[in-house]
């Protein structure tokens, strides 16, 4: 199936070029990949990631880093082989072991040692190379920079996001969800304001006839767009369980992340949504939340529970909208509800030119206040 048909908002002639390159996955920029805590010493951990196989692993001095899957050698996965640390190593470093013919590679992805070499036989090992991709671990979320498949050294122009005033915490609660579409279905499903009273019908959130107009002012950010701080939607009884007059603010980075912030008072709320294509029909969406009010820890099953369904209706939308979109139909973006989708598309394209040309990003977006009924 073509996904490339699904380009919204934009022109004819914009689409042949947009096309192109919307049909593949934003490079050089972090995606997340996984929660730290699924990530334990010693182990490996096999995640495709924009339809590339990946290993992540973590040293024990604690570090993760994360190769490409395939063994250069034979192809296997080396997520089937194991970590060889300290005596094991005989080199000193952390290195990861084939299960087939024994290479051993260093996290930097360079080849330490091949079993089968006698004497005299001179292959340069260390120039055998696993692709390694840079890493980071940031408040118990693992980020992986996934550049062009074709260059093989790449350093990080820029830094993934961290929520601020929470320093090294992990998240509060996290859940994680497959949808079976395309990133961007995901990421436009997620932003798109008009569905909420459609598909999240809910006593303790929306109903229909909780539908009343919205005007929301938002500004270029970091790699996106915010809805500037506002008080939130009076027809939110979640809000009021927070206490107080909250106050939130939401912002979207390429290449799939909302942070949402809500301040009561003293006290910060953060929700970090995480969009990671795993292939061309696959999405996965990690909600996560940190807090620091600690009454609501009692709410944790609580809250998980409502997150599970809430994450799950989107789910059942995305998925319900591929029986449509098999057909390949047009689609339509209207103002201003669709505006932040379309915001999403021009993010992309620029983000894509600017990797293609060399050149700084230029945010494409400029203030606007959007209104719309939900
Ligand atoms: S396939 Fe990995 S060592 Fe041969
Ligand atoms: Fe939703």
């Amino acid at each position: 199936m073509n996904y490339t048909n699904h380009v919204y908002g934009l022109c004819d002639t914009d689409r042949t070029a947009t096309t192109k390159r919307a049909a593949m996955y934003l490079r050089d920029i972090w995606y997340f990949a996984l929660a730290g805590e699924g990530l334990k010493a010693g182990k490996l951990v096999h995640k495709v990631l924009l339809g590339e196989p990946l290993v992540f692993g973590r040293t024990a001095a604690g570090e993760a880093f994360a190769l490409r899957d395939i063994c250069p050698h034979r192809g296997v996965p080396l997520s089937a082989g194991r970590i060889l640390e300290g005596k094991a190593s005989d080199c000193g470093v952390p290195l990861v072991e084939c299960p087939y013919h024994g290479w051993r590679f260093r996290t930097d992805g360079a080849c330490a040692h091949i079993p089968s070499l006698v004497s005299g036989q001179d292959v340069e090992v260390e120039r055998i190379r696993v692709r390694a991709y840079p890493v980071r671990e940031v408040q118990g979320n693992i980020w992986v920079y996934m550049a062009d498949e074709k260059r093989a050294e790449v350093t990080p122009d820029h830094e993934p996001p961290m929520m601020p005033g929470f320093e090294d915490r992990a998240p509060d609660i996290r859940e994680a969800m497959n949808f079976s579409c395309h990133v961007d279905h995901a990421v436009i499903g997620l932003m798109d304001p008009a569905h909420g009273p459609f598909v999240h019908r809910a006593w303790w959130w929306r109903s229909a006839a909780s539908i009343h107009e919205k005007s929301k002012a938002f500004a270029p950010s970091e790699l996106g767009f915010a809805m500037v701080e506002h008080q939130p939607s009076s027809n939110s009884l979640a809000y009021k369980i927070l206490g107080g007059k909250p106050t939130t603010e939401i912002a979207f980075r390429l290449p799939g992340i909302r942070i949402e912030r809500i301040t009561v008072g003293r006290h910060r709320l953060v929700g970090l949504t995480c969009v990671t294509p795993i292939d061309e029909k696959t999405t996965e969406i990690t909600q996560s939340f940190y807090w620091t009010m600690p009454f609501l820890t009692v709410f944790k099953p609580v809250a998980r529970h409502f997150l599970r369904r809430f994450l799950g209706q989107d789910r059942d939308m995305v998925n319900l909208q591929q029986r449509g979109l098999k057909f390949d139909p047009r689609l339509m973006l209207i103002n201003d509800a669709d505006v932040q989708a379309k915001w999403y598309q021009r993010l992309k394209h620029e983000w894509s030119a600017s990797v293609e040309q060399g050149r700084p990003f230029e945010n494409p977006v400029k203030p606007a206040t959007l209104r719309w009924r939900s």
